[in-house]
């Protein structure tokens, strides 16, 4: 950390609209200890690179092939030195993270889940699929979580979660956008400025 906020890069796979809910959160001075500086997606043509653009935040696309670990986490890195970023949000990015990468980054990589952690998480469960599984289950709750990234998927320390009531007649697309309204929205700003105060705390104590 160099600065009196925290750097920050947000990893995106598709339409970014937990993006969007950070970038507006920013706009409007709700993440005082923190700069987004760079949007990096795993997909080009997401949509999420548009709102990049338009909010005029620097977006670039890093592909990982298929079978591809290594050497896509090296042009990451490269990348993130690149930008002097301080502080990874994880925002719909749907590619795993090798242990090597995030050991490098010990509480400074924070992913939003879309249910309530320990739940219908883990390897496999991303998108749709997560609300399908909540649905098959037949819970009557489910929600978001935010935690901090560790070599387990969706197993590292969380920062915040959120309950969403699951409704009569819900379908993975209707309950899906109810979570994002209800939980990731609200809850991934606000834990990606409690974690960047955190940040820049700790390393003024340094
Ligand atoms: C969000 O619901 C996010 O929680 C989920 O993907 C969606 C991305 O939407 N992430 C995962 O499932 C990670 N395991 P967005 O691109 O509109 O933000």
């Amino acid at each position: 950390m160099t600065g009196a906020k925290a750097r920050i890069t947000v990893l995106v796979s598709g339409g970014g609209t937990n993006l969007q809910a950070l970038l507006d959160a920013q706009s409007r001075g709700e993440i005082p200890h923190g700069e987004i500086v760079l949007v990096v997606s795993n997909k080009a043509g997401a949509y999420a690179l548009t709102r990049a653009e338009k909010a005029g935040v620097p977006g670039v696309v890093v592909e990982k092939k298929k079978g591809e670990q290594k050497d896509f986490e090296d042009r990451l890195s490269a990348l993130l030195k690149e930008y002097r970023v301080d502080m990874i949000v994880l925002a719909g990015f749907l590619a795993i993270l090798s242990g090597d990468f995030t050991a490098r980054w010990p509480r400074r990589i924070l992913n939003i889940h879309p249910s309530l952690i320990p739940s219908f998480c883990g390897e496999g469960f991303y998108g749709l699929r997560v609300h399908q599984a909540a649905l098959d289950y037949g819970v009557k709750v489910t929600g978001a979580t935010v935690h901090y990234v560790n070599e387990i998927p969706d197993g590292g320390e969380i920062i915040a979660q959120k309950a969403v009531e699951i409704l009569p007649g819900d379908t993975p697309e209707i309950l899906q956008r109810r979570v994002m309204e209800q939980a990731e929205w609200i809850l991934l700003p606000q834990a990606t400025e409690l974690a960047a105060k955190t940040l820049t705390e700790r390393s003024t104590q340094q």
